[in-house]
């Protein structure tokens, strides 16, 4: 969270969460990656971080969020380094703590952490002084994700007070959809979360979260919708018979898309499992939002590493 920072920490600007950031502080970040977009455009504000150096930790893969990091950091005109997690002495047993006070110690300023074990990002912000900034954690929470996804929704939509979100998929796995859902509930969406059981399980009886039992129940009517990553490398499929069942009862196409509202568009957090969770055609076609987001992702990061560095 850009705000107070977890109990011990060092310093109190963070992005750790977006459970907690309030409504204007949501708003306050995506109206600075608007303004971010057009100062990359205009390649003008590449001296605001130049006193500052970006560490990248990555302990699980990444494209989107890894690159647009290092390119938005670039963009403000700081020093980048990426620790290259497999390449480090990590692989000889070096611990988290370790690692991030290296890092601290080498000159590292401000360190974007993505990490299989929820919490991580908490522990480096208690063990350092640098800003940290969440890129993911476990099965918790990736914020950055969940502020590109306001971003996109509101410039599909225009306001987000009412309007209705479904949300379908592997909730229980994704750390994408906690931030999502602590983000639009903030910004006054409707949530609709459809799938099947053992995947919706204990998010039902939220306030603002409708649990759908069906497809056909999330999507009717949705100003939007989202699907998410069947996450194989967090043993989803144990929570289904098999992906072609998924498929047959969860998976998003073009023409069961008409069930939402006309010309309601589709997002995902990617990557995609495309013939899994969503269609190629539907992925790759006019309603899809999946490369907005992509877009997304350098002007997002932009105005959290500026804030976090106390330069917005
Ligand atoms: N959405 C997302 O976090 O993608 P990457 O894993 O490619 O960064």
């Amino acid at each position: 969270m850009i705000l107070d920072a977890p109990p011990g920490a060092r310093t109190q600007r963070h992005l750790l969460d977006v459970e907690g950031l309030p409504r204007a502080e949501i708003l306050r970040i995506i109206d600075l990656a608007v303004e971010m977009r057009a100062a990359r455009a205009a390649r003008s504000h590449r001296s605001l971080l130049e006193a500052e150096t970006v560490g990248l930790a990555f302990y699980e893969g990444s494209t989107r969020t890894r690159v647009s990091f290092e390119l938005a950091a670039k963009a403000l005109g700081a020093t980048v380094v990426d620790l290259g997690v497999a390449g480090s002495s990590v692989s000889k047993g070096e611990s988290l703590v370790d690692t991030v006070r290296t890092l601290e110690r080498t000159g590292v300023t401000a360190l974007v952490l993505r990490h299989g074990a929820a919490g991580a990002p908490y522990l480096a912000a208690r063990t350092t002084g640098m800003a940290i900034v969440n890129a993911g954690d476990g099965m918790h929470a990736h914020p950055t994700q969940a502020l590109i996804d306001a971003l996109t929704l509101r410039e599909a939509l225009g306001s987000l007070e009412g309007r209705v979100v479904a949300i379908v998929g592997d909730a229980a796995h994704s750390r994408v959809v906690r931030s999502n859902l602590h983000a639009l509930l903030e910004l006054g969406v409707r949530v609709r979360l459809g799938g099947p059981p053992a995947w919706v399980r204990g998010f039902d009886g939220r306030p603002g979260i409708e649990v759908a039992g069906s497809l056909n129940e999330a999507l009717a009517g949705a100003d939007a919708v989202m699907t998410l990553r069947v996450q194989l490398e967090r043993a989803a499929v144990g929570g289904v018979p098999s992906l072609r069942e998924y498929t047959r009862h969860w998976g998003l196409d073009e023409k069961r898309m008409r069930l939402a509202g006309t010309d309601a568009p589709i997002l995902h957090p990617g990557p995609t499992n495309e013939g899994v969770e969503i269609a190629a055609e539907l992925a790759n076609g006019p309603r899809s939002l999946i490369g907005r987001q992509v877009e997304n992702g350098v002007p997002i990061r932009m105005a959290v590493l500026a804030l976090v560095a106390g330069a917005a």
